[in-house]
């Protein structure tokens, strides 16, 4: 089983690496907002929330409120000093194992997030309908997760790529050349669907991000362009069956 506070160890370091890394800040995060889209007025639950660096760009774009849920406590030691205080009364964080229903009172939202958390979940069914539970009539939930092909590519020793969640460790090293040691489940593209229809939604749209334009001139350009012409991760905009 893959630990769920694992981040527990690298939480500093983490956050600094998000900040300004090709793949999180230049491919993932710009992405994610992208499918997200217009934020000013709605009232947001984050799932994996970690240092809130997602959730900061939601704040600043005028988010009514924010509820972000995670189960490192250090990770979640850290929003908190991220948070600023004009944003503070409309700011709840949870500390909370997305393996279990999660249950946040009678609050519903308009928007879901989750950015690269899912994939460290063994099933995703309790995750999908507590998130569908929590969603004001209308709403959506949008996620990022590692690509199934790129989990299956860089890790030849899962063998086949049908079926999953088969647990991989990695190495990551981070800008400032800490090496991470991390473990995360990979899961089939038909699993992941299979269990985003199991769970009541209907997917709106997939996204497989690039890196943007801007960030070309920041990275050695034989990276980029290498990390440019693979799969790295994969975004859902889901909405409630039904409501579409
Ligand atoms: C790659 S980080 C992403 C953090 C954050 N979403 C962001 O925008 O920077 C993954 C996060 O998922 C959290 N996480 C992993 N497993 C979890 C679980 N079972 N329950 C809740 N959170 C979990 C980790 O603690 C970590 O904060």
């Amino acid at each position: 089983m893959a630990a769920p506070a694992q981040y527990d160890d690298f939480a500093g370091v983490y956050t600094e690496s998000t900040l300004s890394s090709l793949h999180n800040a230049y491919i993932e995060r710009p992405a994610v907002l992208d499918c997200i889209g217009e934020v000013k007025g709605l009232d947001i639950l984050d799932l994996g929330c970690g240092t809130i660096v997602l959730g900061s760009k939601l704040l600043e774009a005028g988010a009514a409120s924010f509820t972000g849920i995670d189960a490192s406590a250090e990770m979640l030691r850290i929003a908190e000093t991220r948070v600023k205080p004009e944003w503070k009364p409309h700011v709840s964080l949870v500390e909370h194992d997305l393996n279990k229903p999660f249950h946040l009172g009678e609050k519903r939202y308009d928007l879901v997030t989750s950015s690269l958390a899912l994939h460290y979940l063994a099933s995703w069914q309790l995750v999908l309908k507590s998130a569908l539970a929590h969603l004001k009539p209308g709403g959506r939930f949008v996620f990022s997760a590692h690509h199934p092909f790129a989990d299956w590519l860089n890790h030849p020793e899962v063998g086949s790529y049908h079926g999953g969640p088969t647990l991989i460790y990695e190495e990551w090293k981070t800008a400032s050349g800490e090496v991470i040691n991390i473990s995360f489940y990979r899961r089939s593209l038909m699993m992941m669907c299979k269990e985003i229809a199991d769970s009541g939604w209907i997917i709106e749209r997939i996204v497989e991000p690039r890196p943007t334009e801007e960030s070309k001139a920041i990275f050695e350009s034989a990276r980029w362009e290498r990390v440019a012409s693979k799969p790295s991760f994969i975004i859902f905009a889901l909405v409630k069956a039904g409501d579409n």
